[in-house]
């Protein structure tokens, strides 16, 4: 190989194709974005700043491959991210060592404006298993370097994985010291359940009255411009950039990466009467997030897909957004016409689920699964809970928004894994911004529980006691044993709280450990371990852990 010195420098007078892939976003946003190679050639040249600010990522790893991301935003929070309206070669690296002196592949794509001057790689042909490191170059500019890994060969007997869990990160509501801690654990992936960003303006979702950090752009997001802009802005911050850097993750979205609640045709929070139509933004924020995310897609767009760690573990990450059925309320939610997967979706994880050969079946899913009867909760409670949930907080007490809202999907999985005598799933939830450790039961086998699901809270966004406007300790203890009275297969819920999770998986457990921050609203906060629940290989029932796990 080549000093890498001398390919940059060649660089900035080298000429290269431009070759462009029809792929997520074209599907998404019905544009083909990336195209066929294109005869024209482009130049790099010198950039008007540094423009690596937005930090680098890897993403779905599988045996044999990862995806590598960067954006060149010398100016992230403007329009067009401070880069000009060309295309600029991008050189990228991969290696064995954190020196590059053992360079396993390398090449040079462009970053086109059309895709806001995004990088994604897909490094193909690497050895199962194994540590990379890899980094990007431009001009005479450098990124950090990244360190990444490949999945274990299918067939491998893996003896222990772990998983750090996230979800709900609204930037107004405190600092991402969350991500701080994890990263003084070792890690073999990040999983991002969904919220990855929030639409709102600033001050819109802070219902603790506190703007910790505003929102850039200060108006809710509606324009491609206004998401690119946002996911920039998200990914200025210190910790969250050196998590990506350093563990690959897999993410999928929620609502907030469009809008509050968002169903495959509009969401709650979109009016077409003055933010226009719904498909538009819907498109936007789907471009924008494909752009900022080391997120490998399907065939057709769809970022529903699967992740197999050897013998041990296989992640079935779910979109449960794109193809569900409008909310609705009173018997509605029973209508087996209605959908929260989508058919095609639903076939999928049917399948997938059992016919996999991996002790561990985790499902990642972006809305809680479990049944959550609130019905004769206090009003002090239900409130706050009705505002967090989305919820009418006078009636009706579903949370129409979650599994509770589709029953027939909930029932037909369900019937599907016990007729198929499936064992070992286990659903990894956010959303909700609070902590549970759940047996899924359906109305007709409360006492047979078919799964395990662990619910991680809110990196920073606002629960139970932040809309209260109490402190933490108070109120939280109180509701979730009303909670827990009511639903007996809630093993345990902690409503105060901001963290994350990890899920430490043996060939004969799963074990998800809570951790919590003591102030989201610092940058240096610490973390303290705050539960264990494990389930047995065999069994879906949990069992409490007494103390954290020792490493
Ligand atoms: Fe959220």
């Amino acid at each position: 190989m080549s000093d890498p010195r001398e390919t940059l420098a060649a660089l900035q007078d080298h000429v290269i194709d431009r070759r462009r892939f029809l792929a997520f976003t074209g599907a998404l946003a019905g544009t083909a974005l990336y195209a066929q190679v294109r005869g024209d050639a482009v130049r790099a040249a010198p950039l008007k700043g540094y423009p690596f600010r937005l930090g680098i990522a890897s993403g779905d790893p599988d045996p044999t491959a990862v995806s590598l991301w960067t954006r060149l935003a010398p100016e992230p929070l403007t329009v067009g991210g401070g880069m000009p309206r060309r295309d600029v070669a991008v050189r990228w690296e991969l290696a064995r060592d954190e020196r590059f002196r053992k360079v396993e592949r390398r090449g040079v794509v462009a970053a086109v404006p059309e895709l806001a001057h995004s990088v994604h790689v897909d490094v193909r042909g690497l050895d199962p298993g194994r540590e990379y490191f890899y980094r990007f170059a431009t001009g005479p500019d450098r990124s950090p370097v990244g360190r990444t890994r490949t999945a274990p060969r299918p067939g491998a007997r893996v003896k222990e994985l772990t998983f750090a869990f996230a979800s709900c990160q609204a930037w107004p509501d405190g600092f991402y010291t969350a991500y701080r801690r994890m990263n003084e654990q070792d890690l073999d992936l990040v999983i991002h359940l969904g919220d990855y960003i929030y639409e709102y303006a600033t001050g819109g979702f802070a219902a603790a009255g506190d703007v910790i950090r505003p929102h850039e752009p200060a108006n809710e997001t509606v324009t491609l411009t206004d998401y690119r802009i946002r996911h920039g802005q998200y990914k200025t911050d210190p910790d969250l950039q050196a998590l990506h850097s350093t563990v690959p993750w897999v993410l999928t979205w929620d609502d907030h990466e469009i809008a509050n609640d968002a169903w495959s045709g509009g969401a709650e929070n979109h009016d077409p009467a003055t933010e226009g139509d719904y498909a538009t933004r819907k498109a936007a924020a789907h471009k924008a997030y494909y752009e900022w995310m080391p997120v490998r897609a399907g065939a057709s767009g769809e970022i529903y897909r699967r992740v197999r760690f050897g013998r041990l573990a296989e992640l079935s990450m779910l979109d449960l957004r794109s193809y569900r059925s409008q909310q609705t309320s009173g018997t509605g939610v029973d209508d087996p016409a209605r959908t929260i997967t989508g058919d095609d979706q639903m076939a999928w994880l049917k399948d997938g689920l059992t016919s996999s050969t991996a002790r561990w079946k985790l499902v990642g899913n972006s809305v809680m699964i479990s049944r959550l009867d609130v019905a004769t909760l206090p009003a002090w409670l239900l409130g706050p809970l009705a505002k967090l949930l989305g919820i009418p907080s006078n009636g009706f007490a579903v949370n129409n928004d979650q599994w509770d809202g589709y029953n027939a999907d909930r029932d037909e999985l369900v019937a599907h894994l016990r007729a198929h005598n499936t064992r070992d799933v286990v659903f990894l939830t956010g959303d909700i911004h609070t902590s549970w450790a759940n047996e899924l039961v359906t109305r007709t086998t409360v006492t047979d529980p078919a799964a395990a699901e662990f619910v991680v809270p809110s990196v920073t966004s606002d629960n139970v006691n932040d809309f209260i406007g109490v402190p933490a300790g108070i109120v939280g203890p109180v509701g979730a044993g009303l909670v827990r009275s009511l639903n007996p297969h809630v093993k345990w819920a902690e409503l105060d709280n901001h963290g994350y999770g990890v899920l430490d998986l043996t060939p004969t457990r799963a074990r998800m450990d809570w951790y919590h921050l003591r102030d989201r609203t610092s940058p240096t906060t610490s973390a303290r371990w705050a539960a264990g629940w494990s389930v047995a290989a065999g069994s879906a029932r949990l069992r409490k852990e007494s103390g954290p796990l020792a490493v």
